[in-house]
């Protein structure tokens, strides 16, 4: 028996079952299939997604055409520790269309965070679909999904819902996006969240660790980016900053997600801890015993 007319299926991406990724986008079957911690999913769903590199238009051409009309979608973080290349973000958009695929952009961290509009609107470039959640509703837990009209309309016949859905949630977003619209205080280039980028990386210059450190990143969401050094690798050395930063009250896991609740003596706080642990890891590199620094 055929289904029922509203379940039937409409639309260009009509029976395409393959996914092209590249960033994180959780740990659902679909994506986490593709990663190297992929035990309980399936070989039949892992088959359907496929990674490719960011920055590389050649490479995303390749994997399009290896399986002509059957990618349903594309799915990217616009941007996470490295800047997209001039025209990166219009050329995946533009090569995708092509290839009668949907563009999603995973905004979960960067919609309303490099712009109220996210990295599209900072970035000029509008997927199809985009995701968003975290800073969406400071916090609170909740998670969108937005996007073309006529694509949005399938939403119809897919069914979604959980057991923590609640209102509370919706409410947090209310007032935290009435709270961005009000602000005017900037985020991007000269921004006081660039001070701190500007800031830490002439820490890095001072205590002459430019070698193996650096800083990159939207200075909204900035990473410290580590290279192993002679004698000490990039785990110990995160291990000894995250060890010293922690002794200095501060959380770490080596990326600054900032937010307008963060002031000046935040920055302050910060800075003067990495001026600490950075003076340790010059120690650690230069002795080649970074463990002999360790705390435990
Ligand atoms: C870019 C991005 N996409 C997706 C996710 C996953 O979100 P969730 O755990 O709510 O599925 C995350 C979470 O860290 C994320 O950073």
């Amino acid at each position: 028996m055929p289904p029922p007319a509203q379940f039937v299926f409409r639309g260009p991406i009509q029976r395409r079952d393959r996914v092209a990724v590249c960033g994180y986008h959780g740990w659902q079957d679909w994506y986490i299939g593709s990663t190297a911690r992929w035990r309980g999913v399936p070989e039949a769903v892992r088959n359907l997604t496929h990674t490719f590199p960011y920055n590389d238009l050649d490479a995303r051409e390749t994997l399009l055409q290896q399986y002509p009309a059957e990618f349903a979608a594309v799915i990217l973080e616009p941007m996470n520790v490295i800047e997209p290349a001039p025209g990166y973000l219009a050329g995946v958009k533009d090569l995708t269309q092509r290839h009668g695929a949907v563009l999603i952009f995973d905004e979960t961290v960067t919609g309303f965070r490099y712009a109220n509009g996210g990295a599209q609107e900072f970035f000029g470039v509008t997927p199809d679909l985009a995701t968003f959640g975290k800073g969406m509703a400071n916090g609170y837990p909740l998670s969108a999904i937005a996007g073309r009209g006529d694509i949005m309309k399938l939403m119809e016949e897919i069914f979604f819902l959980h057991v923590w859905w609640r209102d509370l949630s919706l409410a947090a977003a209310l007032a935290t996006l009435e709270k961005l619209l009000a602000r005017t205080r900037g985020r991007g280039r000269g921004s006081q969240w660039e001070t701190l980028r500007l800031a830490v990386e002439g820490q890095i210059e001072q205590h002459q660790l430019s070698e193996w450190l650096g800083v990159s990143g939207h200075p909204s969401w900035t990473f410290l980016t580590l290279k192993d050094a002679p004698g000490c690798t990039t785990l110990e050395s995160k291990t000894l900053l995250m060890q010293e930063l922690l002794l200095r009250g501060v959380l770490w896991i080596g990326s600054h997600n900032m937010s307008y609740a963060h002031a000046q003596e935040d920055i302050d706080q910060l800075t003067a801890a990495y001026d600490a642990a950075f003076s340790l890891l010059r120690q650690a590199i230069e002795s080649g015993r970074p463990q002999a620094l360790f705390a435990l």
